[in-house]
């Protein structure tokens, strides 16, 4: 057992490096299981972030947006804290040099997306928001001489003693084969390791973010949240793509239609606001479409043009190593999970159940986004969070800053790989059963086959934290006898005001709820 002074932080996406840059000068260790910038859903964030930055907007506007997309189970007072927190932190991130979109004035350019009453997305180049803040987060972070990154390193498990959190688990990955893990103890640990997208066949998420950090969290014993709310993206490019590249949803801000193969514009029927409906509301209707073989298509020929191509130059890139032309042609999309708004239940300093343990970003389930999260309200989330974590856990630790030297791991080879037979089963299994759509019947299903799959394979740690985060999903899901958000359930369409309170679930409670299903 290895000990260091370092804080821990698993995850190299926005929330983990802008809380190590917080966490300054406390010597600081960042897990990152690729290079950094590769495989963190945050580079790949498009929109931007949502923040009241206009004359005409108010952080009041914006929690109101927030907590009528959530669907009734939001909680008011994190959105106040969130929203009111986000112009300072656009301030903030301007001045550690993202090059925000201005205009003339050099007032911040802002997108419109969806369920928003506003045009609210602060942007960079059109779909860029993503990728830049990261570039300029990375640039902070290598320079920094109090963070240590160490790359190609996964975490596989907590840590506990006396019901603490002491450490983590770790193993290096080189290629397909893990090695042998290292404990190592640290007085704190912040998780900040993503979502669960990629437990569903079609994900917009890189492909290595699958639950694993809400699973080891949930195996430590981590109390959960929310688990059964899974967003989908209503407009995945639909061209076999494993993960699925984006289309913005500014794109149907700037007045993008949806379109099916026989040319009708099927949103008008579904809601008022048509392409601007809550990201539900379009995501089933797009999921409706695929499902009758109608080939759903996002048309922007009429409102962009060819301006496309140098306002949303990723969608461009995307469609064009498809081989699509969106000046000429519209978009094949699909609905593609996308955002998971549940999590390790935290509260507002980022504190998990478990002492020693904060979590932040996605992997977090912090109350803000309820059943349904608000367009560009994710990034948001993730920064507001890192700060409050970083000051929470700054504050928690006796004393000054300890000099931690530079930890050098040895990592011995040959630990148990992960069957990619088993993984691609699992994702399977989600889909069909534990995606847009649900039944108790289906469900119940999803669970057996998640617990037999895990029994199979229980040799591989990261598949029992992909398993545990998918039985979470499935088991929250069964409990949820209602539709709600981004929940639907065919057997019980409508909400139920008996289950308007945000759900909250350990892992042991999952297990022992499904055992009749084992
Ligand atoms: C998008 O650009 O459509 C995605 C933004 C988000 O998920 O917040």
């Amino acid at each position: 057992m290895i000990t260091t002074g370092r804080v821990v932080i698993v995850g190299a996406g926005l929330g983990g490096l802008y809380a190590a840059l917080m966490l300054a000068p406390r010597p600081v260790l960042v897990i990152s299981p690729e290079t950094l910038g590769e495989g963190a859903s945050s580079a790949w964030a498009q929109g931007g972030v949502a923040a009241a930055m206009s004359e005409g907007d108010s952080p009041e506007a914006h929690a109101r947006d927030t907590v009528a997309a959530g669907a009734g189970t939001v909680d008011p007072e994190i959105a106040a804290l969130v929203t009111g927190a986000a112009p300072a932190q656009i301030l903030d991130l301007t001045d550690h040099g993202t090059p925000f979109d201005r205009d003339a004035a050099g007032n911040y350019v802002l997108n419109h997306e969806a369920a928003h009453s506003i045009a609210r997305v602060v942007r960079v180049k059109g779909d860029q928001a993503g990728r830049k803040i990261m570039e300029t987060l990375i640039a902070e972070v290598r320079a920094a001489p109090s963070v240590q990154v160490m790359e190609r390193v996964l975490a596989q498990g907590l840590i506990s003693e006396n019901g603490r959190v002491t450490g983590v688990e770790l193993a290096q990955i080189d290629g397909d084969a893990i090695s042998q893990p290292v404990a190592l103890l640290a007085p704190a640990v912040l998780l900040a390791g993503g979502g669960s997208g990629g437990l569903y066949a079609l994900t917009t998420n890189p492909p290595r973010i699958r639950g694993q950090v809400m699973g080891l969290a949930a195996r430590a014993g981590a109390v959960m949240a929310d688990m059964e709310f899974v967003q989908f993206h209503p407009t995945a490019i639909d061209v076999g793509r494993d993960p699925a590249p984006l289309a913005t949803e500014a794109l149907r801000g700037e007045g993008a239609r949806l379109v099916n193969a026989d040319g009708l514009f099927f949103m008008e029927a579904e809601h008022p606001m048509a392409e601007l409906a809550p990201r539900d509301v379009v995501a089933r209707a797009v999921f409706a479409q695929t499902q009758a073989g109608k080939r759903p298509m996002l048309d922007t020929r009429a409102a962009l043009g060819e301006a496309i191509l140098t306002q949303f130059p990723a969608v461009a890139a995307a469609c064009r190593k498809a081989g699509i032309d969106p000046v000429r042609a519209p978009i094949p999309v699909a609905a593609a999970a996308h955002y998971h708004m549940g999590g390790v239940a935290t509260d507002a300093a980022g504190r998990s159940s478990l002492p020693g343990l904060w979590v932040c970003g996605e992997a977090a389930s912090t109350g803000l986004h309820g059943a349904n999260r608000l367009a560009s309200n994710g990034v948001l989330e993730a920064l507001v969070f890192a700060r409050r974590a970083a000051e929470d856990i700054a504050a928690d630790l006796p004393g000054a800053a300890p000099d931690a030297p530079a930890l050098a791991l040895d990592f011995t080879p040959g630990g148990p790989a992960l069957d990619p037979d088993a993984v691609q089963h699992l994702r399977e299994v989600m889909t069909r059963h534990v995606g847009v759509r649900r039944t108790g019947a289906g469900l119940a299903q999803a669970i057996t086959r998640i617990r037999a799959l895990q029994a199979a394979h229980a040799s591989s740690p990261d598949f029992a934290n992909m398993c545990a985060t998918a039985l979470l999903i499935a088991t929250a899901a069964l409990q949820r006898r209602e539709s709600r958000g981004a929940h639907w359930r065919d057997d019980f369409p409508a909400p139920d005001p008996d289950f308007v309170q945000r759900s909250r679930l350990t892992l042991a409670e999952a297990q022992q709820m499904t055992q009749e299903n084992a």
